[in-house]
């Protein structure tokens, strides 16, 4: 398989991230490995999206997140929920913008050079299975239009792995 990664300038975000859900959508199709999927995931996204230095999973595991497939620098590896920015959007389930990281109380600096981040909680139905980080370098990188999109992109992703066996 050859990857051609489109280009995205997200002038039209929402159909910018609509395009980049089929992509993800075509990606995993006929895949059901978790690891593959959250690689290849975390993959795209960091390809496509400007101004990043970090994607990538934190997953549920024994009640504390643990990190999974990434793109970017070595990161903390065990998060507790209601800690940092991960453990506080995967205790309250919700997507978590911080348009400026310092500014945030108990942010966890993996990557010295993040400003703002997103993450969306991993939702498999009623059930938590991690969360999808996003860093920048940028302040204030992220708003409403990212949220949606990339919880479109988790659900795509949770889609594609449903159905396996090693989830967790
Ligand atoms: N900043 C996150 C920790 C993970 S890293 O950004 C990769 C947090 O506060 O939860």
């Amino acid at each position: 398989m050859t990857f051609a990664g489109k280009r995205y300038d997200f002038r039209d975000q929402a159909g910018d991230y609509a395009q980049l859900a089929e992509e993800l959508a075509g990606l995993v199709k006929g895949e059901k490995d978790f690891v593959a999927n959250a690689a290849n995931t975390s993959a795209l996204i960091f390809d496509a999206l400007p101004d990043l230095n970090w994607v990538g999973f934190y997953l549920l595991k024994e009640g504390e997140l643990v990190v999974g497939p990434f793109q970017g620098k070595p990161a903390c590896v065990r998060i507790a929920l209601g800690k940092g920015v991960c453990g506080t959007a995967a205790l309250e389930r919700k997507t978590i913008i911080v348009p400026d990281v310092d500014a945030f109380p108990g942010h966890i600096a993996c990557d010295g050079a993040s400003r703002s981040e997103i993450v969306v909680p991993l939702m498999n139905g009623q059930e938590l299975l991690g969360v999808l980080d996003l860093d920048s370098p940028r302040l204030a990188r992220f708003n409403e239009g990212d949220a949606r999109g990339l919880e479109k992109l988790a659900s795509v992703f949770v889609d594609s792995v449903r159905a396996a066996e090693d989830i967790g």
